[in-house]
């Protein structure tokens, strides 16, 4: 199994996409996966500018010879793409939003229906299965609901199978190791597993999931633990504060 990531969150190592997304490609290792991930924000990727010659001018080749070029290549060789990305705003953070928008030199513009729907043909005979991990701050897991429908609707489109999904809302609890070990090294672990099943059976077990993204607090007192920590960074004027 060969997976290919991308981090499209900005904050790269600092960020808790980061943290969740080793700890599930640390898994797929584990189980025999060969693996390889890349942050966005290091790559130069311009937005799509829509004029299509990638579609009719010369099928498959996109105007802009950025790292695009490159990715959208590594992208078409892998079994599973892995889409890691914090919720920004209700939905993807604009890092994933623009190399999702690149990958459209991959498409056929040719319609067709495929259970009553309108699809695109696809240029590839083989398009690799689709995996999201994803992060938010706020404590309900309905947050990641429009990324997990994006994601979905993508596969769809795409013609490919959806993997599934590793959510943690809540995501700065990945931080608290101190305070709640066995909490954090619960989540660690399914995390690992996570990346074990994408690997073994390509895809993520809802069990698995589930426990990823598991309660920590009842959501009152989350709420009163966020705005202290809010409190701490606007004291120190910085994000995190320490
Ligand atoms: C511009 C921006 C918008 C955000 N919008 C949301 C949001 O709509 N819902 C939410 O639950 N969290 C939101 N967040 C919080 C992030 O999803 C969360 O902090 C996440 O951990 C960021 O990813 P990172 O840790 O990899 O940087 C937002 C953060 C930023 C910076």
């Amino acid at each position: 199994m060969d997976i290919f990531a991308v981090n499209a969150s900005p904050t790269m190592r600092r960020g808790m996409t980061h943290r969740l997304l080793e700890l599930v490609l640390e898994g797929a290792r584990a189980g025999g996966a060969t693996v390889e991930s890349v942050f966005l924000q290091k790559q130069q990727i311009s937005p799509c500018l829509g004029c299509l010659k990638c579609w009719v001018a010369h099928p498959g080749r996109c105007v802009q010879d950025d790292d695009m070029t490159r990715l959208r290549q590594r992208f078409a060789a892998a079994d599973l793409f892995l889409l890691a990305a914090p919720v920004y705003v209700d939905g993807f953070c604009a890092q994933a939003k623009t190399f999702l928008d690149r990958l459209i030199p991959l498409v056929d513009p040719h319609f067709e229906l495929v259970d009553g729907h309108c699809r695109h043909k696809m240029l590839l005979e083989r398009v690799p299965a689709i995996g999201l991990v994803s992060v938010c701050g706020f404590s309900e897991l309905d947050n990641l609901d429009l990324v997990v429908e994006h994601t979905r609707r993508m596969c769809r489109n795409l013609h490919t199978r959806y993997a599934g999904a590793v959510l943690r809302p809540a995501s700065r609890v990945l931080t608290m190791k101190q305070a709640l070990p066995e909490k954090v090294a619960a989540v660690e672990r399914a995390a690992r597993r996570a990346g074990r099943e994408l690997a073994e059976r390509g895809e993520v077990s809802t069990a698995t999931a589930g426990e990823v993204a598991q309660p920590f607090f009842p959501v009152d007192l989350y709420v009163d633990g966020a705005n202290l920590f809010w409190d701490r960074c606007l004291e120190k004027k910085r994000f995190p504060p320490e």
